[in-house]
């Protein structure tokens, strides 16, 4: 197991000689090591994307089957965002301001978003487990590779796709309390034609005094995406209020 650690150290093509020193630092490195040691992951294989926030691999567990590992960025260069949505969380509330900790805290959270939003049925990513700064969760992809990215998907019939993406923001809000605050065709994989919301460290609990604008903003990406790709859109004031003031909303919600 050393070896396969080290060998990840070692390592230097491509995408990976980019992140050697600044993701595989000691900490994360042992970080790794204590994953396989307790059985969640078996080998790490390649960068599936390298981010400014963080790299995601391909990852496989013990059964060979496939993960997913999202390792946040350790350096400070672009971690200030991260403050204040951990800061603004009250379920983060206390958490200091040593970076370290503040990168754990975003890892936990993301992985507490991906559980309600799983909880509630939501397409997303099942997560696994994390620790300090790595997230393990399902791998969305199949044997030909990770899922694309929406941006990059001919729809053969963009309302239905709008319909559901839609139904991930009103059912997210309702059902899983959360706003997811980044959605966008860069945050939406499809997978056998069905979307798949990733990227949910910055979901805010939908109480956040925040959540409402975040969740416009969500409205507004996504109506202006599904637009442009001549979906049937109702119009963002429409699903606001079906949003805030839905039939089928189980409690108070808003002011
Ligand atoms: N569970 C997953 N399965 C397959 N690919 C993933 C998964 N999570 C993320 N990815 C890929 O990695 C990219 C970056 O992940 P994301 O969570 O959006 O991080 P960030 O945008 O902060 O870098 C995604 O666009 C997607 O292509
Ligand atoms: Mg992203």
């Amino acid at each position: 197991m050393e070896q396969r650690v080290d060998a990840l150290k070692t390592h230097k093509t491509g995408d990976e000689r980019q992140t050697e020193g600044e993701v595989f630092d000691k900490k994360t490195l042992l970080t790794i090591y204590d994953l396989m040691k307790g059985g969640f992951i078996d080998t790490i294989q390649f960068p599936i994307s390298t981010g400014k926030e963080g790299n995601v691999f391909f990852a496989t567990d013990e059964d060979g089957d496939p993960l997913a590992i999202k390792i946040f960025r350790t350096s400070t260069a672009t971690f200030k965002s991260f403050g204040k949505y951990i800061e603004g969380d009250p379920r983060f509330k206390g958490i200091g301001g040593n970076r370290w900790k503040l990168i754990y805290a975003w890892t936990n959270k993301e992985f507490k978003n991906l559980q309600r939003y799983a909880e509630a049925g939501l397409p997303v990513p099942e997560p696994i487990t994390f620790q300090q700064n790595c997230l393990l969760m399902e791998y969305i992809g199949n044997e030909n590779g990770p899922a694309p990215q929406l941006k990059d998907v001919k729809l053969e019939e963009p309302t239905e796709m709008y319909d559901e993406v839609l139904s991930f923001i009103i059912d997210g809000w309702k059902d899983a309390h959360l706003v997811h605050g980044d959605l966008s065709e860069y945050n939406v994989l499809v997978l056998d034609g069905q979307p798949i919301m990733i990227d949910c460290g910055q979901a805010m609990t939908n109480d956040f005094f925040n959540a409402k604008d975040l969740l416009i903003r969500d409205i507004a990406n996504i109506n202006r995406f599904f637009k442009n790709r001549g979906a049937d859109i109702i119009d963002s004031a429409k699903v606001l209020d079906e949003v805030l003031n839905g039939s089928d909303d189980d409690e108070e919600e808003e002011e």
